[in-house]
């Protein structure tokens, strides 16, 4: 049996999990999430603020986690930290934290990428959702397009060329009036709005595009965020206009991420769906994604807690590394970017 401790730490949660292989499949023991409230009143992380907060968190996290999990410190095989992409100062205190702990335990230290965690997070809550499978990765952060034949073999088909998916749905709460992070306040607007008032052209989704275009896979979100300031600025009726344009934003957004999916699906003939990040708490997402794949393919989403950051992905991630025989020395260094481990 091998029992993982795992820290996250490369943005604005502080993050601790337990998860170990007893029963033959990867089962999270414990899991303690920090969100740090105060990046609220910026409307955004403020880097600086975030390291801090990761400082005075993290021990007790760890603390509260090893209790939930009815353990001690001592009973832990691994700790897995995420090391890359995020905030360096942020990323630095949870690894440098792993460092210690590794050092007095005499334990070994797993470095993780942070998006790895985000491809293993829906796997917690169904062992099925295994490769080959196609991913879709949308964070504030990223926007990952992959086709996955195996665990740490991963090809990129597609990513943004500017905005985030979840970066879009922040900026556009932010026009709308609405409190950061926006994108769950925008799907619950939207689920009042007229979709015919506001039909705002699908980025980079073209018909005829040729499979072999880099526009085939890839999205961008800046135009559509400039089409709704527009819409913002155009209205008459900020009020009653709204919720008509949150729906025609995520429409746009929705159908394009959804129809990039079905085009990797079918190229490398999957029939698994795997979503991941943050944006996939988004209901209406999962729902059309389920609709647009039918009954042949099925479509796997992360519970809310699994799909924003959180350290079980990243013990799971870690389970992994850890039995391929990784270990990461104790000079290791936190990475701002990061391609993921074993991408082509
Ligand atoms: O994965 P995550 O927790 O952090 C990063 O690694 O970036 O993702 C956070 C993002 C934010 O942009 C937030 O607005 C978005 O996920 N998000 C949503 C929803 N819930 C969270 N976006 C759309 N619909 C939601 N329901
Ligand atoms: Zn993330």
């Amino acid at each position: 049996m091998t029992r993982i401790l795992g820290i996250e730490t490369s943005c604005d949660e502080t993050s601790a999990a337990i998860v170990d292989d007893a029963t033959g499949v990867p089962t999270l023991r414990s899991l303690v999430i920090l969100s740090q409230d105060v990046h609220r009143v910026f409307g955004g992380v403020v880097p600086e603020i975030a390291s801090r907060a990761h400082l005075t968190a993290i021990v007790p996290v760890v603390r509260e986690t090893v209790a939930q999990a009815a353990a001690t410190l001592s009973d832990l095989d691994a700790v897995a930290v995420t090391t890359e992409p995020g905030l360096v100062g942020a990323l630095m205190v949870g690894l440098n934290y792993a460092k210690g702990l590794s050092l007095a335990l005499d334990i070994p230290m797993i470095a993780v990428h942070h998006m790895e965690g985000h491809l293993f997070a829906t796997s917690l809550d169904d062992a099925t959702a295994e490769p080959p499978f196609t991913a879709l990765l949308v964070s504030g952060g990223h926007t990952l397009l992959l086709d996955v034949p195996a665990w740490g073999s991963y090809k990129l088909l597609g990513s943004t060329r500017d905005d985030a998916a979840g970066e879009a749905f922040d900026k556009v709460a932010k026009l709308l009036g609405l409190p950061y992070p926006g994108g769950r306040h925008v799907e619950a607007l939207a689920r009042d709005g007229d979709p015919s008032r506001f039909r705002f052209s699908r980025p980079m989704l073209h018909r005829n595009t040729p499979s072999d275009d880099s526009s085939y896979f890839d999205v961008s979100f800046s135009g559509l965020k400039t089409a709704v300031l527009n819409a913002v600025r155009g209205s008459t009726d900020i009020e009653r206009d709204r919720a008509d344009i949150a729906r025609g934003f995520q429409d746009a957004l929705i159908e394009t991420l959804v129809e990039k999916t079905a085009r990797a699906a079918a190229m490398f003939h999957r029939d698994r769906v795997v979503l991941g990040g943050g944006v996939a708490c988004n209901r209406t997402l999962i729902e059309a994604m389920r609709a647009r794949m039918g009954v042949h393919v099925e479509v796997f989403a992360p519970t809310p807690r699994l799909a924003t950051d959180n350290a079980a992905m990243i013990a799971r991630a870690g389970l992994f590394r850890y039995n391929h025989g990784e270990r990461a020395s104790l000079d290791h260094a936190a990475r701002a970017t990061a391609p993921l481990p074993g991408q082509e």
